[in-house]
């Protein structure tokens, strides 16, 4: 309670905010008790009440007065090609921002797929060449928190673990933090016995769909995705994609949007 709060920049690239859509659900710790009382959210397009060239002085300031105390969380990806003029801010180039803001940080979180692995926007062909973020920022500790969105309390998980304990959680060899993303959807899935017993849903709305069979046939990508959604779920515990019976499309794996078809049948 007698610390000070740590500046947090939040700066968005391309994306479809659906990342702070997530975040503010969350609801172990509260979105409002993490933004009013755990961190110092100086900057965010999204959230903030400034505007204008009072906000964009911001992303100046924290940098020069907190020089390796504040974290850079990034929603969204840079596209490079044509100079990076696919993604403007405050009339600049969003790559250019981005690299100026993350020089003096401590840390840097990948939130979502966007910043993790690039997402739709960098979809086969990638006219804008949308980049992830650690192809941009080579000399910080990146945090990647993959999804499409990530799950809200995965997200307000790794900024809690961040301010108690002060350092960066243990990551994967991708990056990812082992503990929300070290185990795959399949390992936890309540219906694995049902796949286990090689009793599969066939088609959309048969008998087996009704009793809540595995969905593997049905192009479930649970047994290659690693993520926290059948342990962690979403909306506070209540549910995720396979329980409420659609198989999970990968949506934190690099790749995902490429690695059709997200149904078999
Ligand atoms: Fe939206 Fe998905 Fe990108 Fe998050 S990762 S901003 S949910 S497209
Ligand atoms: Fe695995 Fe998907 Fe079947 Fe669940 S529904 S047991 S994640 S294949
Ligand atoms: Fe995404 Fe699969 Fe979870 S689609 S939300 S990783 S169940």
């Amino acid at each position: 309670e007698t610390k000070p709060r740590i500046p947090v920049l939040w700066m968005h690239g391309l994306e479809c905010t659906c990342c702070s859509e997530s975040f503010i659900r969350s609801g172990h710790p509260l979105a409002k008790d993490v933004i009013l009382k755990m961190i110092s959210l100086d900057y965010d397009d999204t959230l903030m009440a400034s505007a204008g060239y009072q906000a964009e002085a911001i992303l100046d300031e924290i940098p020069r007065k907190y020089p390796g105390e504040y974290i850079l969380a990034v929603e969204g990806n840079p596209p490079l090609n044509e100079d990076g003029m696919y993604c403007i801010v405050g009339g600049k180039p969003f790559v250019e921002k981005l690299k100026s803001v993350a020089a003096n940080a401590k840390a840097v979180i990948a939130w979502g797929a966007c910043a993790s692995w690039g997402c739709v926007q960098a979809a086969h062909p990638n006219p804008t060449a949308a980049t992830p973020i650690d192809k941009v920022i080579t000399n910080k500790p990146i945090i990647k928190v993959p999804g499409c969105p990530p799950i809200a309390e995965v997200m307000t998980g790794v900024i809690t673990y961040m301010l108690t304990f002060g350092r960066v959680p243990e990551l994967d060899g991708r990056g990812r933090p082992l503990m929300f993303y070290s185990q795959r959807i399949h390992d936890k899935c309540y219906r694995r016995p049902h796949f286990d017993a090689g009793e599969y849903v066939e088609s959309w709305d048969d008998q087996g769909a009704r009793e809540g069979y595995c969905l593997y046939k049905m192009g479930c990508k649970g047994p290659t995705t690693y993520n926290a959604c059948s342990t962690v779920r979403w909306n506070g515990g209540v549910s995720f994609p396979i329980q409420s019976g659609h198989g999970c499309i990968g949506c934190s794996e690099e790749g995902f949007w490429d690695n059709g078809p997200f149904y078999s049948r």
